[in-house]
């Protein structure tokens, strides 16, 4: 399996960046590692896990591939994970591709007439897909068939193709950029969550386990509090913390241990990474608080409006410092106070019923 060469835009960061949830240089190798590998061993996302569970077994005892999954929700998560893992519940083969490599109709055509019957196609950013081939997409989903065309211009036949019935599994950070007709196609969704700290922890201790590093109780609780909800991190502190333990103590992770390393990576009381941090201080510095939109606010950071939506905003409403309302972000009296400043009067007091996003 050769889950290293799917590639998203942010997909291979140039430098290390400690709390980013993409992951970072060579960090790929230690991700398998970790990666579990069934269901049973997948911790957390119990929504997520129920559904599937259901889906699964019941395309089990009708003998058929179950319906096409997608899995929708910020990096790090566990999304290809989970793709892997519903491969290995139904004792299939996968094939992996990404949205962007599937440039060319002809790309996808390939893929899809070399699977064979139940197989599981992954295809990772799914919503970076380009047009022809999403198109092609459809009639693969619902019709197990690709129109080849043959020729050009008047002249151009298009040659019915038959598929093997497979199951497809996307994943996007960004269901919202889906097309309709593409959305529909799927008989599942799975949302997945930010993870709660408990359910971090046992993240971590499964992942010292795994690497061999001991770790007390309240060490794994404190790196799992400060991982952001997220998987990725969580294992990535673990490593640095590790680190830490090795060469300044003796190699055993305690909380003075795990609250020194933090302090030396810079990793916040509450994890926030750097673009966070950036996000919440032009909101508070250069606007006043909010409201602002997001592409000025994605301006004032020098991000990609996309990258500060998905990225970043999803974690920063969880942890209750930032809101979205019709007229633009707001920074929350929570925000205000953990960048140290005092909120003004009606700070992040909105009303509750223009909340959306
Ligand atoms: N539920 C989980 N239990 C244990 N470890 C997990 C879980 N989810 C994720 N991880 C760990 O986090 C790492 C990242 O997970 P994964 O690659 O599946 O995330 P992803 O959602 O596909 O991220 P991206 O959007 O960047 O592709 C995995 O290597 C795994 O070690
Ligand atoms: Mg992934």
């Amino acid at each position: 399996m050769h889950d290293d060469d799917m590639t998203g835009d942010y997909g291979t960061a140039g430098e290390d960046d400690t709390l980013s949830a993409y992951p970072q240089n060579g960090e790929r190798d230690v991700e398998k590692t970790l990666r579990p590998r069934r269901l049973a061993e997948f911790v957390g996302q119990p929504r997520v896990r129920e559904q599937l569970e259901l889906v699964l077994e019941s395309a089990r005892r009708r003998g058929v591939p179950p319906d096409h999954v997608l899995l929708s929700g910020p990096p790090g998560l566990g999304k290809t994970s989970l793709a892997m893992i519903i491969a290995a519940e139904l004792d299939a083969a996968i094939r992996i591709t990404s949205g962007p490599a599937l440039e060319r109709a002809g790309d996808l055509a390939a893929m899809l007439s070399n699977l064979a019957e139940g197989d599981v196609l992954f295809i990772d950013e799914i919503h970076r897909i380009a047009r022809p081939a999403e198109e092609m997409l459809y009639l693969a989903m619902e019709d197990f068939r690709v129109d080849v065309v043959v020729g050009k211009g008047p002249g151009a036949t298009s040659i019915p193709l038959e598929i093997a019935p497979f199951t497809l599994v996307g994943a996007t950070t960004r269901s919202g950029a889906l097309t309709g007709p593409l959305r529909d196609r799927f008989g599942f969704t799975g949302q997945m969550e930010f993870y709660a700290d408990s359910e971090l922890d046992q993240v971590v201790k499964r992942a010292a386990e795994i690497l061999g590093i001991g770790i007390d109780p309240a060490g794994s609780a404190e790196i799992a509090r400060r991982s952001r909800g997220t998987p990725r991190i969580a294992n990535r502190l673990l490593r640095r913390v590790r680190d830490y333990a090795e060469v300044r103590a003796d190699g055993r992770i305690t909380l003075d241990v795990t609250r020194a390393a933090l302090a030396v990576y810079d990793v916040d009381e509450l994890g926030l990474d750097r673009l966070d941090r950036a996000v919440l201080t032009a909101l508070v510095q250069s606007f006043g608080g909010g409201p602002v939109g997001v592409s000025t606010l994605a301006v004032a950071v020098g991000e990609e409006p996309a990258t500060v939506e998905e990225v970043c905003e999803p974690y920063l409403v969880r942890a209750g410092m930032l809101a979205r309302t019709p007229r633009g972000r707001v920074a929350t009296a929570t925000a205000w106070e953990h960048l140290g400043l005092r909120p003004p009067e009606n700070a992040g007091r909105v009303d509750q019923s223009a909340l959306s996003d």
